[in-house]
This record gives C-alpha cells, structure tokens and sequence, in this order.
C-alpha cells in the first residue's frame, strides 16, 4: 500500500543537510539506494540529485519502523524526522553529509520498484547495450549525474559570459535545405510538397552569416546539429555546437574571446585558472611535431625529420622510401626500450592500421643501439639520431619512413598511444592550443577535384587572394581559418568568412560547381553576399566535447543524457523503427525492393 503524498511537503534535498541542521525537523525524500538491519535498528541510505543521507528508524517507533521494513532497493520514499550528529567514531568522512543523520519518526512509502534489471550501483558496472536500453536507470547513477550537471553549468557559463559581451541568442531552423559541412544529410520528406525533402542542419552555418547580414552584430546559439556519418568515440549523429558568429571582428579578436570564455568556463565549472593567451601552432608545425593537427600538448615526445641523416643508408626499406620521395620521421618513447616482442608488434600493427607499412625500432641501451634495426645503423647515423631526438638511455626509438603524410599519422598513433601506456600524460591538466594557418584547399585524390579543408565560405589570407586565380597555387593558398584544440581532441573549428559575392563565387568555381547547381543549392545565399555584408568570422566549439573534457569522460555517449550507439540507434526506444503504411504514402515514399 502506498501513502498519499499530497499531505507532504519536501524540506530540504538529502545532501544539502549538514551540521548546522542538527536539532531541526526535516522531511527529505529520495529513493532506497541501500536498506540495513543493524543491531535492531534499521539504517537507509537515502538518494537524491543532491547525493545520499542516512536516515536511522527506531524498532521504537511505530508505525515507522514497520514501514520502513517494507524498503526495497530503489524504492521512493519520504522521511520526516530529527537531523542529529552521528557522534564519535560513526562519522563517514566519504560522504558529504557523513557526520549526520536523520533519526526518522515518520516513514512514507511513495512508490516501490521492481528488481532492476541492471545492476548499477556494484563495483563494476555492467555492459553499456544494457545501460543504454535502460538509460533511465542508467541516469540514476551519481557519476553520470555529475556529468549531466556540468552540460549544465557550462551552458549557464556559456550565456553568463555571452550576454555580457553584447551577444544575441537565436535559434535558426531544424528544418531547412541542406548545408554543406561535407558530411552526409539526414533528409526528412515532406508531406505537403510531394516529392521534396528537408535537411537537417549539419550546422547552422549558412543562417549564422545571413544574421550578419540583417545586422545583428553578434549571435550564438547552443545549437543541435545532425550528420549522417560513421560514429567514433568522439562523434555522435547528433550533437551540439555552441554557435557563434561576429560582425566587424578579426581573428585576434576571436581568440581573445574564446580564450576568455574557456576560462570563464574553467573557473565556473571546475575552478581551475586555465592559462591564457593559448599557444599558438600552425599547421604545419603541428603536423611537424606532432604528426596531426589536434596534436596532444600534455607530453613532449615530438617527432623529428630524420631524412638528411639516412642518405647513404644501407636498411632497404628506408631508401626504398627515400628513393621514392618520402622521408623518414622518428619518435624516442621513454623508457620503453624494455618493451618486449609482442609490445612491439603492437605497435607495428597499429601503424599498418593508419595504412603504413610498418615501423622499425632501435632499442636505446648502454650507450647503443641494440635489437631491431641496428645492424643496419652506422656510429655516426647513430649518435646524429640520438642528439636530434634528444634520445636517453633507455628509450625506445620508432622510424617510420614513408610519404610525409602517412609517415606523420603513423607516428602521431605511436605517439599517442605510447604516452598512454607509459603514463606519460599529467592528468587534471587542460592543453589548449590555436592551429592556424590551415590550407583552404585539400585535394581528393579519388574524386579528382579540390575540396574544402573547412567549409566553402571560409575567406583565404588577404596576400592569397590573387593566387584563386592561378589553378597552379590553388594547393598554396591558406585560409583564415583556425582551430582550438585540447588534449589531442579537436574542440572547435572556425573561420573569417567570405563577405565578397566575387571571392565566394571564385571558391564555389574551383570547388567545381556547375552554374545550375550552384543556383539550386546557394542561389538565395550567394544572393544575399550582394546586398551589404559585413566582414564576419566565427567559430563553433563541440558542446559534448567540452563536456567530456570538463568531466574526464572517455566516450561521448557518457556525457550526452539520451546518446545514440556507434550504430547510431537509441537501444531505450528503438529508433530509428520501421513506420506504418500509411506514413510511406502520406509522405509519397515506398519502400526499395
Ligand atoms: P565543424 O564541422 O568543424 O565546423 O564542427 C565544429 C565542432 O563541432 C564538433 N563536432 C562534433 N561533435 C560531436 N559529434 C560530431 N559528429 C561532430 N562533428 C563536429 C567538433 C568540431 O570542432 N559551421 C562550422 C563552424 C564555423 O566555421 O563556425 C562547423 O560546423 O568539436
Ligand atoms: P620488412 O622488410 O617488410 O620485413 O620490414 C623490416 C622492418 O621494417 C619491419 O620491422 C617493418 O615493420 C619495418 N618497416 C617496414 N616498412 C616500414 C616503413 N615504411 N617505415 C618504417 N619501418 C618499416
């Protein structure tokens, strides 16, 4: 039988108690997080948002204490009694409300619960398809509560900060025509235009710039985005951008803002004093050092050009590579020249992985080279390695030789994951970097055509403007683009725009769009770049991905309150379904055989 909960009223939430309640009456309310019997009396650990308090019944007192014997696990229930220190030696110093308790007078049973199908609260939690099917309960769980707390508080950071520097906040459409950010659409057909379709927003970049446009100056939104691509631990299908575009703004400007409202975000979210200005890299340093473009700045451990020390060099597989215009890169891994046979093949297998053909090692030992490929190494080669490397005894050396692209992804892997295993990255330390100077181009070998290395509207430095015109440069030619990074994850990612109808229209040619196609697709927008446009620029921070940055989270779907799977299903629900007939023909649709 359950109690009425009409008559009651909630006093205060469980772990907002604390010394200076002792002596007052309460009423608190929660679930059942643990029932025990102890020597007569029975103690419950009560759960809410807040966190857990203990609450003690008295065999004395009855009819409470028979209620209270009722308690199951996960049932919800209210208590009303007397809040009272646990005295001397009871004191849990785990807990935030561990020095009191509620002596409970009164017991009411608010709802019961059947045995949950997933055990959330043991020591090690159960497999995450059976989370996800029961996220509900999953939620449940303190952690992910946390984490879902933070999404919070770095959204009320986000418009705290925002406001106060003389933003807009506006929404744009959910459904609209296809915009490009070069992943694949989520199309929704339309019932009253037979035959039609609507685009989910990749991003809301194209309404961003038309709001500059009308004049608005400065806009963001915490806007959700929807690409159809293949999932990663760090993707979701949809996700949220925190939208910002600015009106007469430089780049300089944009990182000065950025960086305060990261460490606005830091300081409210976390209290931690994030340094600023952010380091700086561009592209190429970054792919240099680090061998990628969200390079991990927490360690050292930099990647060298090796490719002038090898020229005469006997190992077959470094002059095959040198011989076909490729260089040799290296990395010194720390004390990693104990690493055995198979830790090694590891790393080899995950160089072919990146597509590499491999990676050769030396062991850095007693002053030597030893194991590998020593024998093939000559003492000058060795002590020019050693000193360019900085290597130490002890260390193990890995050379990857092959294009200068694939040779940089195969040691940037090592890298990465080498630091990982070794311990080598300091933990509750936040890196945060600019990556400038990107290409505005990147040419698709398979297609044959010049993409986008960010979007279409993005604008190139002023001094490479002319070269939009040499088809010989287009590959030279870098865009005022940027973007932030932080521990090895790319945070965000903008640009000064094209506020030219004659630059924009220059970009969309080399990008190979037909008139015809141009119009159907850009025609209102590229209409609109007519009519006075400001200089603009913006940029777009990853929402989920600062989440998981802020709580230390290792998969996206921890920080996301109902996350898609890398199938991009909804295992609680059991969308995407099958609809009914009737749906496929009001929406003109039938089924492929
Ligand atoms: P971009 O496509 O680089 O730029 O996206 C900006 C940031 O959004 C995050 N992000 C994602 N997060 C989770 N799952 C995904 N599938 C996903 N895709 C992107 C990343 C990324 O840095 N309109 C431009 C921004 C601009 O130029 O202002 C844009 O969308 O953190
Ligand atoms: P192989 O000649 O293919 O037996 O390779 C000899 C050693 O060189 C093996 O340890 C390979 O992993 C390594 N190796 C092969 N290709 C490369 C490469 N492109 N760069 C670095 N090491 C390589």
């Amino acid at each position: 039988m359950l109690d009425n909960f009409s008559s009651l009223q909630r006093s205060s939430r469980c772990a907002e108690l604390s010394d200076a309640d002792i002596g007052k009456t309460v009423t608190v309310m929660g679930w059942v997080h643990k029932r025990r019997d102890l020597g007569g009396l029975i103690f419950i650990d009560l759960r809410d948002v807040s966190g857990i308090l203990q609450i003690v019944i008295n065999p004395d007192t009855q009819p409470a204490f028979q209620k209270a014997e009722r308690l199951r696990n996960e049932y919800v229930a209210a208590f009303k009694g007397v809040v009272r220190g646990r005295g001397e030696g009871n004191v849990n110093t785990q807990m935030k409300t561990g020095s009191i308790e509620v002596d409970a007078s009164e017991v009411y049973l608010l709802a019961d619960s059947e045995p949950l199908p997933v055990q959330l609260f043991d020591k090690s939690l159960p497999e995450e398809d059976l989370r996800l099917t029961y996220r509900y309960l999953d939620l449940r769980r303190p952690a992910l509560q946390n984490t879902i707390i933070i999404r919070h508080q770095l959204m009320q950071a986000i418009r705290q900060y925002l406001n106060a520097k003389q933003f807009y906040e506006i929404e744009t459409p959910i459904l609209m025509k296809s915009t490009p950010e070069g992943a694949r659409d989520y199309l929704v057909p339309s019932r009253i235009q037979p035959g039609k379709f609507y685009a989910l927003p990749q991003s809301p970049q194209i309404f961003k710039q038309l709001l500059m446009i009308s004049g608005f100056d400065r806009y963001y939104q915490i806007a959700r985005c929807f690409r159809d691509e293949d999932l990663r631990a760090d993707r979701q299908p949809e996700f949220t951008q925190l939208d910002l575009e600015m009106s007469f703004i430089s780049m300089e400007e944009i990182f000065e803002l950025m960086e305060g409202l990261m460490a606005h975000i830091f300081k409210e979210v976390l209290d931690y004093d994030l340094a600023t200005p952010f380091p700086r890299l561009s592209y190429m340093e970054a792919m240099e050092r680090f061998g990628c473009d969200k390079p991990d700045l927490r360690f050292g451990m930099e990647l060298k050009d090796l490719t002038d020390i090898f020229g005469n060099t006997e190992f077959a597989v470094f002059r095959s590579a040198l011989e076909s215009g490729g260089v040799i890169k290296a990395i010194s891994i720390p004390t990693a020249a104990n690493y055995s046979r198979k830790q090694m093949d590891a790393l080899v297998e995950l160089a072919r992985h990146q597509g590499g053909k491999g990676l050769a090692f030396v062991k850095y030992q007693s002053g030597a080279f030893e194991a590998g490929i020593s024998k093939f190494i000559t003492d000058k080669e060795r002590d020019t390695v050693i000193q360019r490397l900085n290597a130490q005894d002890g260390d193990l050396i890995a050379f990857a030789a092959d294009g200068f692209d694939m040779a940089c992804k195969v040691l940037a892997a090592v890298r990465n994951q080498t630091a990982e295993e070794l311990n080598l990255i300091p933990k509750d330390t936040f890196a945060m970097a600019w990556i400038t100077d990107f290409p505005l181009f990147l040419y698709d070998e398979e297609a044959q055509r010049w993409e986008p290395a960010h979007h279409m509207f993005s604008l190139p430095k002023e001094e490479h403007i002319p070269w939009l015109d040499d088809p010989a440069r287009i590959g030279d030619i870098q865009g005022q683009l940027y973007d932030m990074v932080c521990n090895g994850m790319e945070l965000s990612s903008g640009s000064i725009r094209c506020h030219r109808y004659d630059i924009q229209k220059k970009i969309f040619d080399i990008l190979g769009f037909a008139e015809e196609e141009l119009k159907e697709r850009f025609g209102f927008f590229l209409e609109a770049l007519k009519y006075g446009t400001p200089p603009h620029g913006g940029i777009a921070p990853g929402l989920d991905r600062l989440v998981m940055i802020l709580s230390n989270a290792a998969s996206i779907r921890d920080v996301i309150a109902f996350p898609k799977t890398l199938k991009a299903a909804d295992l609680m629900s059991g969308a995407p379904s099958e609809v009914a007939d009737l749906q496929w023909k009001e929406l003109h649709l039938k089924p492929v055989e």
